[in-house]
């Protein structure tokens, strides 16, 4: 979503700044064609040089320099830009643009500013707090630009609070939203995703191979597709995605646990079961490690509870989606499960094709119709995926069933 665009990165005077060096960084490395714009204070902290070799281009600091870019930069860097990133933006130039101040490079670029503008704050949590500032972000948000954190946590200052630059890898993750249309908007999505975790004692355990990244996939195409999300996770071994709230758990019966909980306290649209659920768990579980020289466990396994299944027949519960990763029949095997666990859609890979894999392939098996997607990378298939649970519930929703 990020290669090829436009991107003005400008940098405002706070100690976050050499984070906006990782965010340049990871813009170009996805593709992006970025210039990027400081204020004199910025200056202070990181110098232009490191920008202008993350960057590949000179940096523009002053209205005052003629730069490739042309003799008013404020107006070039803007015709340039499909969007203005301020990152880290300080209390300072929040107050500027909440009021319209164009008194050097980087306000006059804002002010300036024909595409979306998005700020990614960062401060002392007690400037964050003041009112003044939280005035001039509620007059930004409604004039429509976007907010990126803060964060919680440790502040260079030696505070703990709100206020905190969010992580550059975080800000990459959130940005493609920012280009991407909201027809999951005003939706809930609730997700189980990655492997459970069904111990045999202390140390030994049950699992599954899932390493949660089609699920995650999943969340974060939702996400930026505008749906709020909460996914439900195993034992994840990938990187969680940003602006999704995670309910950690370890077995089967926490997994169910926690989805009941939340479709009992909040009415969610959409159910995505992508967890690879353990099927079984020992009886009774050995307390400590056990030793060899105590010869063989003998184990008597027990059926876990099936979640997609309980979800799925639950009366008035959300438009419910599984996963069947089969190792043959694919087609014949996701009718079935359409069938048992009382699915809307389910969509089917082959389970050898898709594990520790960067892409995948899938078919989208509904009552009426059959989809193939991919082979293709994991984003692109998740995106395909949440189109088709888009209709399903405009179908579930559509307009005839406000008449
Ligand atoms: N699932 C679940 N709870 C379980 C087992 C599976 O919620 N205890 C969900 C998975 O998240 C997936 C779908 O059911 O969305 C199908 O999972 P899969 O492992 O393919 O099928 P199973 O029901 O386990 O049947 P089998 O292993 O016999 O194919």
């Amino acid at each position: 979503m990020l290669k090829n665009r436009k991107i003005t990165v400008a940098v405002t005077g706070g100690i976050a700044a050499y984070k906006a060096c990782e965010v340049v960084r990871g813009l170009v490395k996805l593709g992006a064609d970025v210039r990027v714009a400081m204020t004199e204070n910025a200056t202070r902290f990181v110098g232009p040089v490191t920008f202008e070799a993350l960057s590949g281009h000179p940096v523009a600091t002053s209205e005052w320099e003629h730069t490739p870019e042309g003799a008013m930069p404020h107006i070039e860097l803007n015709l340039h830009a499909d969007l203005l990133l301020v990152v880290p933006a300080t209390a300072n130039i929040l107050a500027k643009a909440a009021r319209g101040i164009a008194d050097d490079l980087v306000s006059a670029l804002i002010l300036a500013h024909r595409s979306k503008v998005a700020f990614v704050p960062a401060m002392n949590r007690h400037m964050w707090a003041n009112p003044a500032t939280q005035r001039n972000v509620a007059d930004l948000k409604r004039d429509g630009a976007h907010f990126i954190g803060p964060d919680s946590g440790f502040q260079a200052c030696g505070d703990v609070g709100e206020g905190r630059m969010t992580e550059p890898a975080d800000i990459l993750d959130l940005l493609p939203g920012l280009f991407s249309e909201k027809p999951l908007s005003g939706r809930r999505v609730l997700m189980t995703v990655g492997p459970t975790y069904e111990p045999i004692d202390d140390v030994r355990g049950i699992t599954n191979r899932s390493s949660g990244r089609q699920g995650f996939a999943l969340a974060r195409a939702a996400r930026d597709l505008g749906a709020d999300v909460t996914v439900v996770a195993g034992p994840v071994t990938v990187k969680r995605p940003a602006g999704v709230r995670i309910v950690p758990v370890t077995t089967a019966r926490e997994m169910l646990g926690a989805v009941e909980g939340e479709l009992d306290r909040t009415p969610y649209d959409l159910f995505i079961g992508v967890a690879a659920v353990a099927d079984w768990r020992v009886a009774d579980r050995l307390e400590g490690k056990w030793k060899k020289d105590a010869g063989l466990p003998q184990l008597r396994l027990v059926e876990n509870p099936d979640i997609l299944a309980a979800v799925g027949h639950r009366a008035g519960g959300p438009v419910t989606i599984g996963f069947a990763a089969e190792a043959t029949d694919l087609l014949e095997n996701a009718y079935a499960k359409l069938e048992k666990k009382g699915a809307a859609m389910i969509v089917a890979n082959v389970a050898r094709d898709a594990l520790a894999s960067d892409t995948n392939r899938v078919l989208v098996v509904t009552d009426g119709e059959v989809d193939e997607i991919g082979p293709a990378d994991k984003d692109e298939v998740a995106r395909k995926i949440l189109y088709h649970a888009v209709d399903l519930l405009e179908e579930d929703y559509g307009p005839e069933d406000d008449l």
